[in-house]
């Protein structure tokens, strides 16, 4: 059996049709019913539904053999200890700063807000920008505007939700896509079903352009 993590919301609805490529249509929506193992039109192939930051941390331990997760939340989890075989092209976005409209430059001392401790850390270190970090779980937006935060770091696509916040990106801290992961043990001892999938979704990646 191989195990497949993916994350609710816009990873699945990517996903969904890339593995009916390979022949893995989920029998269950996780939408509507309440299963977090689906099996799937492949006997020997099951999904499971886990929330998008927790994706490393099941393909690490092997509870998954591999799974889906975007480049921001594999580059903030550490995940040297996987195989990141596949960028599928899917969920992509920026990683940005971001302010206020009218705020001056971020420079000098800066309070960012930002659920991508790591990151930031490493990204205004490289700049020689005193940062100190506020780590947060969501709407990342709200910071600037109640004077929790000078800046963010956060992602971004079409820019909507800064502009409806008053906010406006500033830097461009890396192109984000998801990227298919793989457990070190798993990639050897199922390698033939590993690699077979792999084929099958690099086939249709390229079919893409
Ligand atoms: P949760 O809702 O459980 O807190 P989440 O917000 O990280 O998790 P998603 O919003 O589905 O879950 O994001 C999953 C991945 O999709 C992100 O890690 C990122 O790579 C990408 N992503 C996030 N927001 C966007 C967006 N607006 N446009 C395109 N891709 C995005
Ligand atoms: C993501 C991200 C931004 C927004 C950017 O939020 O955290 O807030 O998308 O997209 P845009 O530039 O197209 O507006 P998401 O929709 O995932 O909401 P949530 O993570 O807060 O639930
Ligand atoms: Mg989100």
């Amino acid at each position: 059996m191989l195990t497949i993590a993916v994350s609710k919301g816009r990873i699945y609805e990517d996903a969904l049709p890339l593995l009916a490529e390979a022949g893995i249509t989920p029998i269950d929506d996780p939408l509507t019913c309440r299963k977090l193992i689906l099996r799937t039109t492949r006997d020997d192939v099951q999904l499971v539904i886990i929330r998008a930051t927790d994706v490393p941390t099941f393909v690490e331990y092997g509870a998954a053999d591999m799974g889906i997760a975007g480049k921001d939340i594999l580059l903030e989890h550490g995940a040297e200890s996987l195989y990141e075989p596949l960028d599928l092209n899917i969920a992509c976005c920026r990683l940005m700063t971001a302010a206020h409209k009218d705020a001056p430059p971020i420079a000098g001392r800066v309070r960012v807000a930002t659920k991508y401790v790591k990151i930031t850390q490493r990204y205004f270190a490289g700049l020689g920008i005193q940062a100190e970090i506020i780590k947060l779980y969501g709407s990342m937006e709200l910071a600037p505007l109640v004077g929790l935060s000078d800046c963010i770091v956060d992602l971004v696509d079409t820019g909507n939700t800064l502009k409806a916040n008053d906010l406006e990106p500033r830097d461009l801290i890396m192109n984000i896509s998801s990227r298919l992961v793989v457990n070190k043990a798993a990639m050897k001892m199922k390698h033939q079903a590993i690699q077979t999938l792999l084929d099958q979704f690099e086939k249709t990646l390229a079919k893409r352009g």
